[in-house]
C-alpha cells in the first residue's frame, strides 16, 4: 500500500469513528528459545529441567510453551471453523506442546449472543477464558475495558511493532484511555449483496445496485417463483443486519453515522421510510424466514431457490467452504460508496489461567502468518496493512482490499462497531419483532425509544 493510500485509509477510518495498528512476528525467537530449553532438558535430565524452569532469564517464555490455551468465539459456521482451525494451526506450529481448547459456541440473539452470555458469567466470576473473540469498537471498550476486566496490551504493540502494522483508524478503535486492549485479526465488510450468478442471468437482468434495481429484478424473478432475497431470522440478528444496510442506503454515510452519535435524530421521517423499504423487501423474501438461520439463507442461494442474500463477507467464507463458485457480489442497494466495517479481535482478560499462552495467542493473531492463514478462509481482509498478498486470497478479497482504501468507511451496528451492546440488543430485538409483525410505525417508535434509552436521542 502506498503512503498516500495508507493516509487516505486512516483518515476514512477516523471519520467512521474508528481507529487501527502494526506488527513483527517474533515467533522464530521463541522457537529458538524453546529449542534451547528442550536441548537443556535433554542434556540435564529432570533435575536440570527443573533448574531451567527456575532460571530467571527464561522462565516466562519457557513456561508458556506448555499447558493449555482456552479460546472463546462464536465461529461455528462453515468457513469460520476452517479459518479458526488455520489460526490454531499457526499457533500449534510455534507452540506444539500447548493444548488448545476451542470453546466455540453458536446461537443466541445478535452476533455471538450465547457465547457472550457464557463469557459474561465467566468474566464476572473472575474466571475468564484465556482470550475471546470480540469486536473492535463499543463492544470491546464498553462491555469489557470500562468494566475493568481487561489487561492493556501496549507491551505487545511495542514488542510486535503493531503501531505500524494496522490502519491508524483501527488503532483508535482498539484503544481507550491511551492504552491498547486487543489485536484485530481481520476487517469484515457487512454491506454486501451476494447473488447466485446463474439465477440473476436467468432473470434477464443485471446485478442490482439501487433499491429500484432490486425491486425490478425481484419482479422478474417473482414471475419465475424465485425470491430476490434470502433471510434467516429464526434467532434475532439477520433482519437487523439487513436493516442497517437499508439505513445506510437511505441516509448516506454521514447521516447514517449520525444515527449512532446523536447527530441524526431517530424521529427523522427517513427512519420510517427505511422501514417501509425493508418491509417491501420482505415481500421479495423466502416466506419461511422466521424459521431458518443465516446459513440456511445462504444455502437457499446456493441451491438457486433464492437469488441473493445480504450479509457480511463471512458469507464469502461460507460459500467457499460449501465449494459453491457461481456467485457474484455487489454493494447493498444504494451503498456502493460505503464500506460498512467491523473487525474481530482478541484481547487479554485480567487473571487468565494461562496468561503466557494467551500472550502467545495474541502474538500469533496479530502476526503476518496468522492473518494470512486465517483471512483467506474467513472471507474477510486482513487487518495488517502488509498482509493480503498471498495467492490464497480470492477475487472478492483482492477487490475488497482496494475498496477499503477508497470507499467511505461506516460502522456496522449489529457487529459491535457503532453502538454499545445494550443498544445493539434493543435494536436487534426491535428488528426481530418487525420481521414478524411488519408494523412500521410501532417499530419506528421502538427504535426511537432505544436511542433515547441509550442516551443518544
Ligand atoms: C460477526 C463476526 C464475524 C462472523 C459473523 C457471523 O459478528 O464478526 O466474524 O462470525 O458474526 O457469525
Amino acid at each position: 500500500m502506498s503512503t498516500a493510500m495508507v493516509a487516505r485509509n486512516q483518515a476514512s477510518l477516523a471519520d467512521a469513528g474508528v481507529a487501527l495498528m502494526a506488527n513483527r512476528d517474533t515467533s522464530p525467537l521463541l522457537a529458538a528459545r524453546l529449542h534451547r530449553r528442550r536441548f537443556m532438558q535433554a542434556s540435564l535430565g529432570a533435575a536440570g529441567a527443573l533448574a531451567v524452569g527456575a532460571n530467571l532469564t527464561l522462565p516466562a517464555l519457557l513456561a508458556a510453551a506448555a499447558g493449555k490455551l482456552e479460546i472463546y468465539s462464536w465461529w461455528t459456521a462453515p468457513g469460520e471453523v476452517e479459518a479458526l482451525d488455520a489460526l490454531y494451526a499457526v499457533f500449534k506450529k510455534q507452540y506444539p506442546d500447548v493444548d488448545v481448547i476451542n470453546a466455540a459456541l453458536a446461537g443466541g440473539t445478535g452476533a455471538g449472543g450465547n457465547m457472550k452470555t457464557v463469557l459474561q458469567t465467566r468474566m464476572l466470576a473472575g474466571q475468564p477464558p484465556d482470550s475471546f473473540q470480540v469486536h473492535l469498537g463499543h463492544e470491546l471498550i464498553d462491555s469489557h475495558v470500562k468494566a475493568g476486566r481487561m489487561e492493556p496490551i501496549d507491551f505487545l504493540y511495542a514488542s510486535e511493532g503493531w503501531n505500524n502494522s494496522f490502519p491508524s483508524g483501527l488503532l483508535q478503535l482498539s484503544s481507550d484511555g491511551g492504552h491498547q486492549w486487543s489485536v484485530p485479526v481481520n476487517i469484515h465488510r457487512s454491506n454486501v449483496l451476494w447473488f447466485n450468478q446463474a439465477v440473476i442471468n436467468n432473470s434477464g437482468m443485471s446485478a442490482p445496485t439501487t433499491f429500484d434495481d432490486v425491486f425490478a429484478v425481484g419482479d422478474a424473478l417473482k414471475a419465475q417463483g424465485i425470491p430476490m432475497f434470502a433471510l434467516g431470522e429464526q434467532a434475532p440478528g439477520h433482519a437487523a443486519h439487513v436493516f442497517e444496510t437499508v439505513l445506510q442506503g437511505v441516509f448516506g454515510p454521514d447521516d447514517y453515522r449520525g444515527l449512532w452519535t446523536g447527530a441524526t435524530s431517530w424521529s427523522d421521517p427517513r427512519v420510517s421510510g427505511a422501514l417501509t423499504t425493508f418491509n417491501h423487501m420482505l415481500d421479495y423474501t423466502n416466506p419461511d424466514y422466521l424459521s431458518i438461520q443465516w446459513g440456511d439463507a445462504t444455502d437457499l442461494v446456493i441451491a438457486g431457490k433464492a437469488a441473493s442474500v445480504i450479509n457480511g463477507d463471512w458469507n464469502n467464507g461460507y460459500l467457499k467452504s460449501k465449494k459453491f463458485a457461481d456467485y457474484g457480489w455487489s454493494a447493498t442497494p444504494n451503498g456502493a460508496g460505503m464500506y460498512s466495517s467491523l473487525a474481530d479481535s482478541f484481547g487479554l482478560p485480567n487473571n487468565t489461567a494461562d496468561r503466557d499462552n494467551a500472550i502467545s495467542w495474541l502474538k500469533v493473531s496479530g502476526s503476518l502468518a496468522g492473518q494470512d492463514a486465517f483471512n483467506p478462509l474467513k472471507g474477510s481482509i486482513p487487518a495488517r496493512t502488509d498482509a493480503g498478498k498471498s495467492a490464497d486470497y480470492d477475487n472478492y478479497q483482492r477487490a475488497a482490499m482496494q475498496e477499503f482504501k477508497t470507499l467511505t468507511i461506516v460502522p456496522s451496528v449489529v457487529h459491535g462497531f457503532a453502538a454499545r451492546e445494550s443498544w445493539v440488543t434493543d435494536y436487534v430485538n426491535a428488528m426481530n419483532v418487525f420481521a414478524a409483525n411488519r408494523d412500521v410505525s410501532a417499530t419506528a417508535g421502538t427504535l426511537l425509544q432505544a436511542a433515547q434509552d441509550a442516551g443518544v436521542a
